[in-house]
C-alpha cells in the first residue's frame, strides 16, 4: 500500500516536473532582453543601429492597424486573390511590438501586439487549398508564437481574451497543419522526401514554438525527435544530406539537401535550422551540437560556396528531382541568419567556423551594417520567412558570452539536459592558418562574384531581387503536385 502510494507520488512528481519550460524561451530569452537593454543604455552598436531601424518602421508603432482576414492565400487560385502579405506584415508587427514591450516596458506596445494576435485569433479560418498552406502554417506559425511568447508577462493579453482567441485559432489551423504535414498525411507525401527541407523545417519550428509557449512537452519532444530522426528532409541528417571533404583541407562539410536546387532556398534552410536550434537551446536542448554539429557542417559548406569558392558535390536524388552539381542560382543571396549561427558556434561553443564568420560579415555589410528584420529590408515572401534582427537579438561582445551560456542552459528545468558547452572543443573544424590565407577571399563582397562570366551575370542581380524571384516562382497546379517539387 505505502509502496504503491509512494510510487504514485513519485510518478506525479515526475510528470509535473518533467518539463519546466523557460519563458520567454523561443528565439529570445530574458537574458537576451537584459543584454539588449544594457547595450541600448550604452548606445552601443550594432544593437543601437538595429534598434533605431526597428522603432522607425510602420510595423513597430502602437498605432499599427491589423489586417486580419478569414483566409490567407499565397497564390491566386480558385477565384481568390493572393493576400498572404497581410499576415506576413502582421506577424512581423506583432513581433516587433512585443519586442518593444519587453525592451522598453511600455504597455502600449504590448496592447498593440495583443490586439494583432487577438484579431487573427478571432478571424482566421483557412489557408490556400493546396500544398502552399503548409508554408503559411510553418513560416508564419513560428513567427506568431514568437510574438505571443513575449507577451506572457503582459497580464491583459490573457485577461482580455486575446491570448485564448489566439491559441484556440492556432491549434485548429496552424498547429493542425504543422502536425498533419510532419506526419506525412498530405497526398503529395506518398514520397516522404517529396518536400524540400525548408517546408518541414518551418513546420517543425512552428510546432516546437507552440509546444514551448503552451508548456506542452509532448509537442516539444515531437519536434526535437523529428529534427533528430524524422523521415523527411527537415530532419537534420536529411536536410544536410551528405558529408563531403573541403578541397585543400579535408575538413568535413555538410552538403545541404537543397544545394543542387538553388542557393536562395538553401539559405532559407539555415535560417530555419537556426530557429529550430535556438528555440530548443533556450529550453536546454542542444540541437546545434547534434551529430557533430551537423547544422554547422552545412552552414560552412553553404557559406564557402556562396562566397565564390568551389565545393564538392555528391549526386543527390529524392526519386523526383536529381542533381549532379551544386546550383549557382541565387548564389550570394543574403538573409538575416548568420549573427545567430556565428554567436552560437564560435562565441558560445568556441568552435571554429571561418566561412560562417565571413558570411556573417558579408551579410551584415550587405544589409547596411546590421541584420535587418521583417519589414526593414524589402518586400516579398523571402523577406518575411524569418523575423530577423540578428544584430540586435544575438550579436555578442566577448564579455557577453558567459551570461548567455549560463542563462540559456535551462536553469529552472532540472530534468532537461543541459547544453554541452564544448567551449574548448576546437576539433570540429580543423583549421590551419594556411587554409585561411589561401582560401578565404580578401573581401567577402567581391568574392561573391562567381568565377564563370555566365554565372557572374546572375550574381550581379541584387541579392534580394534574386531571392525574391526565386521564392515567388509560381507553383504548379495542385493536381500534379505529387509529380513535382516546389518551394
Ligand atoms: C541571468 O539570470 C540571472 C538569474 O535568473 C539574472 O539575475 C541575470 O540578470 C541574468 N543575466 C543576464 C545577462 O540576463
Ligand atoms: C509609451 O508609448 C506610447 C506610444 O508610443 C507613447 O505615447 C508614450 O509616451 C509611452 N509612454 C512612456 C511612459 O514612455
Ligand atoms: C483583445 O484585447 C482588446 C483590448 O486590448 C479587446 O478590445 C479585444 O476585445 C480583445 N479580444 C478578444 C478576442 O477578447
Ligand atoms: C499537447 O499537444 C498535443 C498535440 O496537439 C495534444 O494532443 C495534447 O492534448 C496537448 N497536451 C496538453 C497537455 O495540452
Ligand atoms: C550522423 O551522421 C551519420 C552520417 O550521415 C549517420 O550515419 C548517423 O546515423 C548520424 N547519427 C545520428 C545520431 O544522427
Ligand atoms: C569535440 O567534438 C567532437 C565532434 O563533435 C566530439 O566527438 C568530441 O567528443 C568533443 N570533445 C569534447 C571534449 O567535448
Ligand atoms: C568580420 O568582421 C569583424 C568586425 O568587422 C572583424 O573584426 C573580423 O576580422 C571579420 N572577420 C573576418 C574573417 O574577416
Amino acid at each position: 500500500m505505502s509502496s504503491i502510494l509512494s510510487t504514485c507520488i513519485n510518478l506525479l512528481l515526475l510528470l509535473s516536473s518533467a518539463y519546466a519550460f523557460n519563458h520567454p524561451g523561443l528565439l529570445v530569452s530574458e537574458a537576451d532582453i537584459t543584454r539588449i537593454q544594457n547595450k541600448l543604455s550604452a548606445h552601443a552598436d550594432p544593437w543601437q543601429a538595429s534598434w533605431d531601424k526597428l522603432v522607425s518602421l510602420d510595423n513597430s508603432q502602437s498605432t499599427y492597424v491589423n489586417h486580419a482576414v478569414a483566409g490567407v492565400y499565397r497564390n491566386t487560385a480558385n477565384g481568390v486573390k493572393a493576400n498572404a502579405e497581410l499576415l506576413w506584415h502582421d506577424a512581423a508587427a506583432a513581433f516587433n511590438l512585443a519586442l518593444r514591450w519587453k525592451i522598453e516596458r511600455n504597455a502600449t506596445y504590448a496592447e498593440a501586439a495583443s490586439n494583432i494576435l487577438g484579431a487573427w485569433g478571432r478571424k482566421l479560418k483557412e489557408f490556400d487549398v493546396g500544398d502552399d498552406e503548409y508554408l503559411t502554417a510553418g513560416l508564419q506559425g513560428y513567427q506568431l508564437v514568437n510574438a505571443a511568447e513575449l507577451l506572457r508577462d503582459h497580464a491583459p493579453f490573457e485577461s482580455s481574451g486575446n491570448a485564448t482567441a489566439f491559441s484556440t485559432m492556432f491549434e485548429k489551423t496552424f498547429l493542425y497543419k504543422n502536425l498533419f504535414f510532419l506526419n506525412h498525411k498530405a497526398p503529395s507525401e506518398h514520397n516522404v522526401r517529396h518536400f524540400f527541407a525548408n517546408w518541414e523545417l518551418c513546420n517543425m519550428a512552428s510546432a516546437m514554438a507552440f509546444g514551448i509557449y503552451t508548456d506542452n512537452a509532448t509537442l516539444f519532444d515531437f519536434a526535437v525527435e523529428y529534427f533528430k530522426t524524422g523521415e523527411g528532409n527537415g530532419a537534420v541528417n536529411n536536410g544536410i544530406s551528405n558529408l563531403v571533404s573541403e578541397p585543400g583541407t579535408g575538413t568535413i562539410m555538410g552538403q545541404p539537401q537543397e544545394a543542387g536546387r538553388d542557393q536562395g532556398h538553401t539559405g532559407l534552410d539555415f535560417q530555419l535550422f537556426g530557429v529550430v536550434a535556438q528555440q530548443a537551446w533556450n529550453q536546454g536542448k542542444d540541437l546545434y551540437g547534434y551529430n557533430s554539429s551537423r547544422v554547422l557542417l552545412g552552414a560552412e559548406y553553404y557559406a564557402r560556396y556562396n562566397l565564390g569558392n568551389d565545393v564538392p558535390f555528391e549526386p543527390y536524388t529524392n526519386g523526383i528531382v536529381s542533381y549532379t552539381t551544386v546550383s549557382p542560382a541565387s548564389r550570394g543571396a543574403h538573409r538575416p541568419t548568420w549573427e545567430l549561427l556565428y554567436a552560437h558556434y564560435v562565441q558560445i561553443k568556441g568552435l571554429e567556423a571561418p566561412w560562417t564568420e565571413l558570411y556573417k560579415n558579408y551579410t551584415t555589410k550587405a544589409m547596411g551594417g546590421f541584420e535587418g528584420g521583417a519589414g526593414s529590408w524589402g518586400e516579398g515572401s523571402g523577406h518575411y520567412d524569418g523575423l530577423g534582427w540578428g544584430s540586435l537579438l544575438h550579436h555578442l561582445d566577448v564579455g557577453d558570452v558567459d551570461a548567455v551560456s549560463s542563462n540559456s542552459s535551462a536553469s529552472n528545468s532540472a530534468t532537461l539536459s543541459t547544453p554541452s558547452t564544448t567551449s574548448s572543443n576546437k576539433s570540429l573544424v580543423a583549421q590551419t592558418s594556411a587554409y585561411v590565407t589561401t582560401s578565404v577571399p580578401a573581401s567577402a563582397t567581391t568574392s561573391v562574384l562567381p568565377r564563370s562570366s555566365k554565372s557572374s551575370q546572375k550574381s550581379t542581380v541584387s541579392a534580394s531581387t534574386t531571392l525574391q524571384s526565386v521564392l515567388e516562382a509560381k507553383p504548379l497546379p495542385t493536381r500534379v503536385s505529387h509529380m513535382c517539387t516546389r518551394s
